[in-house]
């Protein structure tokens, strides 16, 4: 019974190793916004099934493959093993409609099965974030910079695989799940009339009700709209994923906040305004939060959009259910991976001493934004095999090294926002 059982699941463990070197093998299809569009806006239930049911194991392995390169010591925490299992789990559920006729039944149940993947996977980023906590407090709170970055690599690419999952099940979920939207006109999380200054001014609210809760004050916003297209309609309009660019204004909008209350401590009663642009060019539309909240030193700017970097002190354990304003040091990188994912770009330009100005970059032409996804190949695998950088400039190497050390301050994870 026992030798029956082990040959068992050493029999699902080969095929699993054989199935996921197989789909490794292919590249993701990245889609633009506009083919989201327009496969939505004439949805086929059947032909969106046909597409999953290889797309999504290929998204799977591909990062699959970068999870199992991961350091042992950080691969065999518990919280990255549970990740690992979860990714195994959802795996090997998507391979089962591999061959499978789209009958009625077959569909509703694909639509099922999706939902729970989508479940599964919803506290990924907590969970690995808690598993590189384990790693550095196994190894005494010090981490080398070449592991440190091999995980920056790591995780940019895997929660940029996530957010295209999650985007690939949203989208078949919503256009064919059991309540579709109707009537609206959106296409499954996709506004073909986003109206940007609707969700600056949302994100702003809810920044702000939390700024209040914390600081008992909060800085007004100020809205300005250009456009550099003759005739162009205001509001500003685009086709855009509204949840997405929420997310990356909300956590743009909370630094802000934080930065220009805790500057302008002396005289709470008249804090300066968050300005913010919403430009449209022919290319790229901006949105820019301009802060005076005293601006960050340059000596910092590398080391902001490294995860677990952040000036705040940690969020307190012992409220669970209060949302910090600050603390996790997840909100820069994580908004710049949304706004990258369709070929946008997040910046960061500061004057000590002033002010920040936060740019949001999304692709004007909805044609022109295509997924941007992380590809398994001998390239990728190489940054797995860490090497201590040699310095080729004066004084580079003792400054790198500073700045490793500042960013290892361990943060607690539980309400990091999932778009
Ligand atoms: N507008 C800003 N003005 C001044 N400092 C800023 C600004 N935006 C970001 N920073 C600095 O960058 C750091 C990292 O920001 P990030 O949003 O990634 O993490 P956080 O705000 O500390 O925590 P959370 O994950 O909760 O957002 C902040 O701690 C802060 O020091
Ligand atoms: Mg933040």
């Amino acid at each position: 019974m026992r030798i029956s059982t082990f040959l068992c699941s050493s029999q699902k463990f080969t095929r699993l190793t054989q199935m996921l070197d197989f789909y490794a093998g292919f590249n993701p299809s990245p889609l633009s916004i506009k083919q989201f569009m327009d496969f939505g806006q004439n949805a086929c239930e059947k032909k969106s099934f046909i597409f999953l049911r290889k797309e999504l194991p290929v998204r799977l392995a591909n990062i699959m493959k970068e999870i199992a390169l991961l350091p042992d010591n950080l691969l065999h925490t518990r919280s990255v093993s549970e990740v690992n299992n979860w990714y195994v789990k959802s795996f090997e559920e998507v391979l089962e409609y591999e061959k499978a006729e789209p009958t009625h039944d077959i569909l509703q149940k694909f639509v099922q099965d999706l939902d729970l993947i989508r479940n599964r996977h919803s506290d990924v980023v907590q969970t690995m974030a808690q598993g590189v906590i384990e790693m550095k407090e196994n190894e005494g709170g010090q981490v080398d910079a070449p592991i440190e970055s091999s995980i920056q690599y790591f995780l940019d690419r895997l929660y940029m695989s996530r957010i295209s999952i999650r985007m690939l099940i949203n989208q078949h979920t919503l256009l064919f799940g059991l309540n579709p939207h109707s009537g609206g006109r959106h296409i499954g999380c996709l506004d073909p009339a986003c109206d940007l200054s609707d969700v600056v001014r949302d994100a702003y609210e809810n920044a702000r009700f939390l700024c209040d809760q914390y600081y008992l004050t909060s800085p007004t916003l100020e809205i300005q709209q250009y456009s550099s297209i003759a005739d162009d309609l205001f509001p500003i309009r685009t086709v855009y994923v509204p949840s997405h660019l929420y997310y990356m204004l909300f956590e743009l909008f909370k630094n802000s906040m934080r930065a220009v209350v805790e500057h302008n401590q002396d005289h709470c009663d008249s804090l300066p305004p968050l300005k913010v642009s919403i430009c449209r060019g022919k290319e790229d539309i901006c949105v820019k939060i301009s802060d005076q909240g005293g601006g960050i030193p340059r000596s910092q700017s590398d080391q902001l959009f490294k995860y677990m970097y952040s000036t705040a002190p940690q969020p307190s354990k012992s409220d669970l259910h209060t949302v910090p304003l600050a603390g996790y040091g997840y909100g820069l990188p994580i908004s710049r991976l949304y706004a990258r994912y369709f070929h946008g770009d997040i910046v960061l330009l500061s004057c000590e001493g002033f002010g920040t100005d936060a740019i949001i970059y999304l692709k004007a032409l909805s044609d022109e934004a295509n997924e941007l996804l992380p590809i398994f190949n001998k390239t990728s695998s190489k940054f797995y095999r860490a090497t201590v950088p040699t310095g080729d400039w004066s004084n580079q190497s003792s400054d790198m090294n500073a700045r490793q050390l500042n960013a290892t301050t361990p943060k607690r994870y539980n309400d990091l926002g999932t778009a």
